[in-house]
């Protein structure tokens, strides 16, 4: 299976010309990189602007709406999954902690995000994990297998395959504290018995599983290598493209 390496750029950067400039230093430092998914998840107002120009890069969008136009589109600053599909996204970031605590998202609204998405052809980068206080009363299990089951309840078993999960704790998030690669490990086995359980064991062979949190240049390989993830999903460091690139590197050295 391809490494994923994925930006999340949140709300970064402050001009179309500073994102272009950004994505084209990305992009140059790629050109030879095997066995490497990248793809950069941008503000949706540069997505368009990024897409012309994405080459063996995939653009992904940060967040789209649970419903879609044909409901009357009285939903005033959101965007759909079949406008992202339109302007050439691939894939779509959902769940991520700060939607659920900034704006009240819940794991029923998640469900409704990924089969749009689905339904529209791009594939959802499913996030979830604890934070500070289930962490600290050891829930972390409970928790992700919480998160997880609402999340996916009802998907079709064809449609599972395409969704990337990302296990993001959300103390983790920030650049300064990532997770020890030990506990990364047993989550990822923690997850992947529970497919194999909940669905299949080809599911859980097949479905790819990525580390998110404060992943820089020195930490990325070890998530890799010694816990088994998938690939990384960047976010502070995804704002250098050195840093990035370096990021990117080290997983193409990998297995
Ligand atoms: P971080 O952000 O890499 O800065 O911790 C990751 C994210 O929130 O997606």
């Amino acid at each position: 299976m391809k490494k994923f390496v994925v930006a999340n750029w949140k709300m970064n950067p402050g001009t179309s010309r500073e994102a272009l400039s950004l994505f084209r230093s990305v992009k140059n430092g790629f050109k030879n990189l095997k066995n490497i998914e990248i793809i950069i998840c941008p503000p949706s107002i540069y997505i368009a602007e990024l897409v012309k120009d994405s080459g063996n890069i995939k653009i992904g969008a940060q967040n789209l709406f649970w419903e879609n136009p044909p409901k009357g589109g009285a939903f005033t600053g959101e965007i759909s999954a079949k406008q992202l599909k339109a302007l050439g996204c691939e894939f779509v970031i959902v769940g991520h902690s700060e939607r659920k605590i900034h704006f009240g998202e819940t794991n029923s609204q998640i469900n409704k995000k990924i089969k749009l998405a689905l339904k529209y052809g791009m594939r959802p980068i499913l996030l979830f994990g604890e934070n500070t206080i289930e962490k600290k009363n050891k829930q972390t299990k409970k928790v992700i297998l919480g998160q997880i089951k609402e999340c996916l309840a009802e998907i079709k078993k064809s449609d599972l395959a395409k969704i990337i999960l990302a296990y993001e704790p959300v103390w983790a998030i920030g650049g300064e504290s990532a997770c020890f690669v030990e506990d990364v490990y047993e989550i990822n086995l923690f997850l992947k018995n529970l497919i194999a359980k909940e669905y299949s064991v080809n599911l859980a062979e097949k479905i790819p599983v990525l580390y998110g949190g404060s992943v820089n240049s020195k930490n990325a390989f070890g998530y890799i290598a010694d816990a088994m993830s998938d690939g990384v999903l960047v976010g502070s460091a995804s704002l250098s493209s050195l840093e990035f690139i370096k990021i990117a590197k080290s997983l193409s050295k990998s297995r």
